[in-house]
């Protein structure tokens, strides 16, 4: 091609179908699965093989993020939600890993501690649920002998900090003996670190407490633990700068993940993931940061969430503000879901009575394409 016309060439922006490097992983497209909880692993909070089945039926996801998977048994939140902490869950995530990898796909675990959403009944020995401060959030726990009340939870004493850190090292270590590509960091929608990041649920007045970079503080810690264990190119990061699920405020959004996204240049992430502001963080009038505004601070790749479509999600590739889209609800309900997106094929609907809890219905049983297609188009063979 000659060179004095390649300046005139038309280069065709990237769209979801476009493989992107995010870090060390290689994708083949950028449709990522979410984190979703599902709770139907064990009593145990291992993994089980309907868990492996439903992973593996996704597995064609750009790389797929695990349901949000408890460091420590005190940080469970949920009925029968995964852990990371026990032998019986490394190797029942070591079964779904290698489906995913058999399938061709990539896979990272959520790291996870609910912090003051959880219940005594969840806890080891009927404990007080733990959080920076004794913040009791509005709502109701959900547990295994059903909707309580949330209690006041115990702030957690300086000399306990190093434990945390300690819960994160030990699940990002298990996580890569369990065979995963890498581990996203939950800071995100209103569980520990969050709490400790946002100044509604943090009143501490210790090194954890009271500035920027003091509640800023611990999630740094514990992101270099895991730094200690994995290299920076396979460790995202979850954040939710607008979200006020779990009963979260801060009195200045945009100051405070401003601050936080800055501070993580410093540690050369594979990716930034950001939970954008869906309606009930528009109803509650909170201040909005759209992972767009980030884009300008944040050094690697970002990865937005919230409501996309194949449309959105395309746009907003094109347009420089994501580098790959998660999709939550629309991964749950179609596990081909990067086939139908890229066909434009019409999409299964979700059934929210079976988000949380129960059997294979509305787990493993949505349709792929083909099914739903051949019953409904394919002519009949003549014999
Ligand atoms: C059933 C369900 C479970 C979820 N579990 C998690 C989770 O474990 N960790 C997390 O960070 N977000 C979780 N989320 C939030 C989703 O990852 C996502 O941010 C949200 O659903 C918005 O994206 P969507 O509109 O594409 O569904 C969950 C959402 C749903 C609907």
């Amino acid at each position: 091609m000659s060179k004095v016309h390649s300046h005139h060439d038309r280069v065709a922006s990237p769209d979801l179908f476009t493989p992107v490097q995010i870090g060390a992983l290689s994708l083949p497209h950028r449709v990522v699965m979410a984190p979703l909880t599902r709770n139907r692993s064990n009593p145990d909070n291992s993994p089980n093989d309907l868990n492996v089945e439903y992973y593996c039926q996704r597995a064609d996801a750009a790389m797929i993020i695990s349901e949000a998977t408890q460091v420590s048994p005190q940080g469970v939140g949920y009925p029968l939600t995964p852990g990371i902490h026990s032998e019986p869950q490394v190797a029942g995530w070591r079964s779904v890993v290698d489906a995913v990898h058999d399938a061709g796909g990539r896979m990272l675990l959520q790291l996870w501690h609910v912090g003051r959403i959880s219940h005594p009944s969840l806890q080891p020995n009927s404990e007080q649920p733990v959080a920076p401060s004794a913040i009791r959030p509005e709502g109701e726990a959900i547990t295994y002998e059903g909707i309580k009340p949330f209690q006041t939870p115990r702030a957690l004493e300086l000399d306990e900090i190093p434990g945390i850190v300690e819960q994160y090292r030990q699940g990002a270590e298990n996580a890569k003996r369990a065979g995963f590509d890498g581990v996203e960091l939950h800071n995100a929608n209103g569980y520990l670190l969050d709490q400790f990041l946002r100044d509604g649920t943090n009143k501490r007045t210790d090194a954890y407490g009271g500035s920027l970079e003091n509640r800023a503080r611990l999630s740094f810690e514990v992101l270099e633990a895991i730094l200690s264990v994995w290299p920076a190119d396979r460790v995202g990061i979850r954040i939710s700068p607008s979200g006020v699920f779990n009963d979260m405020s801060d009195s200045d959004p945009r100051r405070t993940f401003g601050y936080f996204v800055e501070q993580l240049n410093r540690y050369d992430l594979a990716y930034l993931h950001v939970v954008e502001p869906d309606q009930a963080d528009r109803d509650a009038g909170v201040t909005l940061v759209p992972s767009r505004e980030l884009r300008s601070i944040f050094n690697n790749a970002i990865i937005p969430c919230g409501d996309y479509d194949r449309d959105s999600g395309n746009l907003a590739i094109a347009n420089g503000h994501a580098d790959a889209v998660a999709y939550g609800k629309k991964f749950l309900a179609n596990p081909d879901l990067p086939r139908r997106f890229m066909l434009n094929a019409p999409l299964n609907e979700q059934d929210r009575a079976t988000f949380y809890g129960g059997t294979e219905v509305g787990y493993t049983d949505y349709p792929f394409l083909e099914s739903a297609q051949e019953s409904a188009q394919e002519p009949a063979e003549v014999a």
